[in-house]
């Protein structure tokens, strides 16, 4: 029997090392019984909001609260039409049908897994029109009005935001960052010649503390950032009942509140996310040493110039995807498949009227792409052997790894 297994994510290593701190916090909720608001949740809003470099943080109940409530705060609602991508987890598109807009899809671009700024260009010019009476645009095949562009910094790494803003300004967009897999991802602006951090570029940005994001609660957990006032204050509203004020609605709202205990345990692991994301680099950088030999076989992520990407999933692209999965099961590695069917072949949105081959990028992904493990405690002897049965299963025996090195030593080649 194989012993020798390697999650695919590790969650209880990190759990178990921060266990004294984390206990702490249920203890303290336990002893105030301030479970809802109060002084954890404000703190972690502060500290989350100056490490994304934005004004304002609002912790909601999930990742989809985030995004649902960003949009319905910016003023997307009913006959609007919001372009996302289809290769993506399904809250994407679940937040934008919630607000009663209508999902429109453009394709990803095949080196990033992210949205095709020429794809995006093109459907504006080519698939929208101005309407004559009011200028506001239109998709063409539905009537709906085009209010908000919702890219996803996908994998942990950035979509191209320069000219995604620069087309959004053109076309009077809003634009709405899906940072749910991006905790700490930053984008080189060459407008701003500065770095960015993921979820301050938007009008707003959505993160998702899913445990097993970057940032994860133990349970779940979401949060709006944003340098804008007016649609914090409306978050804080949305996600709470439409109250500012308790048992005063000034509209409909949401029971969408991030709970004190998982914002206190947020608060604690922030302090390690900087970390975290440098080991989960170190550990993408190492991969692609060991596995570069095999490079015209299996597509290994690329990182652009203006990205440095924080390795959420670590994904390849591979023609026999299913059989590599395969051998890695075999020998006791787990992977995942991030995703398999891109939205608009999902059952979810057949009204949307989609068909196989409508947006080619996403669906050879789906095929093809494998997410290996990645988690901050991979360790070099693991990653030599995985890499060692990929190579082993692209290229037979013919390529092998030389011994673990340390970790932080530079290994230039892999050849045999
Ligand atoms: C890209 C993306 N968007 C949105 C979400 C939704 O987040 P949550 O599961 O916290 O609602 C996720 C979560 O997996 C995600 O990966």
């Amino acid at each position: 029997m194989e012993t020798n297994r390697i999650p695919f994510l590790d969650l209880v290593t990190p759990h178990r090392e921060l266990k004294d701190e984390l206990t702490a916090v249920f203890e303290h909720a336990l002893e105030t019984a301030g479970f809802i608001g109060g002084p954890m949740v404000e703190d972690f809003e502060r500290t989350f909001g100056r490490y994304c470099d934005t004004q304002h943080c609002v912790g909601v109940g999930s990742g989809t609260d985030a995004l649902r409530f960003a949009l319905m705060a910016a003023g997307v609602g009913h006959d609007d039409a919001v372009i996302t991508v289809p290769n993506t987890f399904i809250a994407t598109a679940e937040a934008i049908s919630q607000c009663g807009a209508l999902p429109r899809f453009v394709d990803v671009d095949k080196r990033t897994y992210n949205m095709d700024v020429n794809g995006l260009a093109a459907y504006l010019a080519d698939e929208c029109f101005r309407n004559d009476s009011n200028g506001k645009l239109v998709d063409e095949q539905t009537g709906r009005r085009v209010k908000a562009v919702v890219p996803v910094h996908l994998y942990g790494q950035m979509a191209d935001m320069d000219p995604i803003l620069e087309l959004a300004e053109r076309y009077n967009l809003l634009v709405i960052e899906d940072a749910c897999q991006a905790h700490g991802a930053e984008y080189f602006s060459r407008r701003d010649n500065r770095c960015k951090q993921a979820g301050s570029m938007g009008r707003a940005g959505a993160f998702s503390f899913y445990p097993g994001k970057n940032l994860g609660a133990c349970g779940e957990a979401g949060a709006v950032t944003t340098n804008d006032a007016e649609l914090a204050q409306k978050v804080r509203m949305l996600r709470d009942h439409g109250q500012a004020q308790k048992y005063y609605h000034e509209m409909e709202g949401f029971n969408g509140r991030l709970d004190s205990i998982q914002a206190g345990i947020l608060g604690i692991k922030l302090r390690h996310l900087t970390a975290w994301n440098e080991r989960r680099r170190e550990c993408a950088s190492r991969y692609r040493e060991l596995l570069g030999a095999a490079s015209e076989v299996i597509q290994l992520p690329i990182e652009p110039s203006w990205s440095k990407a924080v390795f959420h999933l670590y994904v390849v692209q591979v023609q026999n995807r299913e059989q590599l999965q395969k051998h890695l099961g075999e020998a006791g590695i787990g992977t995942g498949i991030h995703y398999p069917i891109p939205l608009h072949l999902q059952k979810a949105y057949e009204n949307l009227g989609y068909r196989q081959g409508d947006f080619p990028v996403s669906e050879e992904a789906a095929s093809h792409i494998l997410s290996l493990p990645m988690f901050p405690g991979l360790t070099y002897a693991q990653q030599d052997r995985i890499a060692q049965l990929v190579l082993d299963f692209v290229n037979g025996e013919t390529v092998r790894i030389p011994k673990s090195t340390p970790r932080g030593s530079v290994m230039t080649s892999i050849g045999s």
